[in-house]
């Protein structure tokens, strides 16, 4: 006996690559609806060999429904969540608006696995920000052996982190850059994004750090620990998927960079890449369609007492959102739901 799983947002950047993965990982499915907006009505997705054919969320059941991965923005979520969950269906929501609610679990299950059994109060669990995600899938182990004290990061953000738009944006700018009759101005990032970086990532605070940047504090700790100090640069970056973080650390104990390594190699969900070499290191296209996060150029940074300093590298519709998300459904299968 399998579940009975509902996809919303299926025809989204997300919601697409989370009907992939729970194929590829032969979830365990009775019966799979995929949702979007009532102008998608009966558009094509696929899953695994099969194709569904979309329904208007709006008007759709939950009842008798056991999980649903929703991917559809905080607006829509606002209304749609808490009818899935009073119906009695699980939520696992990629957007941001639960992240921060006590009553609501924010997992990364290589990380805070245990945290699950609060899905219970709201019936809600939330996924975290892709850049979040991958980043804190890194620090985890090395957190376990030296306790991590404080973390500097600056992000490399590909567009399909904001959406299909995103990616139609750095597309027709980067044909329009070889036909100059066609102009394609910015609408969806704040200046051209074709052979070019914004440091700006969602909407500025009074602090001057931007929202993007705020979520990679707040979720780390959160999720990995609330004493741990993070400063984060989140930048935007022609890249159309796979999102890239420099990232230094600081710990309480000194770790060596052979033994990080060592620690990275055997540690959940990573795959270290690190040969000091030309090309010994792995980039955003080399991470596509791959479930790990992968980690490169562990290296000492001696300006500190106890310092290092790494590259690391995922891809965020996947271990930024939609593997993720799948992974607490399996997570929730095991430790609650028991079918399958
Ligand atoms: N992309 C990432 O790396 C990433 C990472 C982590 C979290 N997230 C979050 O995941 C969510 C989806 O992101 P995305 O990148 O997949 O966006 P996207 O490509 O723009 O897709 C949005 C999806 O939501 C649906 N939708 C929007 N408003 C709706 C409504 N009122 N009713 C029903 N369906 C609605 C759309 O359906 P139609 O096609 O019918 O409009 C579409 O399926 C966002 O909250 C985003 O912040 C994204």
């Amino acid at each position: 006996m399998g579940y009975k799983v509902v996809v919303a947002g299926a025809t989204g950047n997300v919601g697409r690559e989370m009907l992939n993965i729970l194929a590829e990982r032969e979830f365990p499915v009775d019966e799979i609806v995929a949702l979007a907006s009532r102008k998608s009505l009966g558009t094509e997705v696929s899953f695994g060999d099969k194709t569904l054919k979309c329904k208007d969320l709006d008007t759709f059941d939950f009842t008798g429904w056991d999980i649903a991965l929703f991917a559809i923005g905080s607006d829509a979520t606002k209304i749609y969540a808490p009818k899935a969950a009073g119906a009695g269906c699980i939520v696992i929501d990629n957007s941001s608006l639960y992240r921060y609610d006590p009553d609501v679990p924010l997992i990364v299950p290589e990380v805070n696995a245990h945290a699950i059994m609060g899905y219970a109060k709201k019936n809600i669990i939330a996924n975290p920000n892709c850049s979040t995600a991958q980043m804190v899938v890194a620090l985890k182990p090395l957190h376990d052996r030296a306790t991590i004290k404080r973390v500097v990061v600056a992000t490399y953000q590909s567009v399909s982190g904001a959406g299909k738009e995103g990616m139609d944006e750095l597309w027709n700018q980067t044909k329009a850059i070889y036909n100059p009759t066609d102009n394609v101005p910015p609408s969806k990032f704040s200046k051209q994004i074709a052979f070019n970086v914004i440091p700006h990532i969602d909407v500025f605070l009074d602090s001057g750090e931007t929202k993007e940047e705020w979520k990679m504090v707040a979720e780390t700790k959160k999720i990995l620990d609330p004493k741990i100090k993070v400063t984060a640069t989140c930048v935007r970056v022609p890249v159309f998927v796979g999102h890239s973080e420099a990232i230094n650390i600081e710990t309480e104990e000194f770790l060596d960079w052979q033994e990080a390594q060592d620690i990275l190699r055997e540690a959940p969900g990573i795959m270290l890449v690190d040969k000091r070499e030309s090309g010994g290191y792995i980039t955003p296209i080399e991470c596509v369609g791959e479930f790990a996060t992968y980690v490169s150029r562990v290296r000492q940074d001696s300006t500190i007492e106890n310092g290092l300093s790494l590259w690391c590298v995922s891809d965020n519709l996947r271990k930024g959102a939609a593997l993720n998300a799948v992974q607490i459904a399996e997570l929730l299968g095991q430790k609650v739901l028991k079918k399958g």
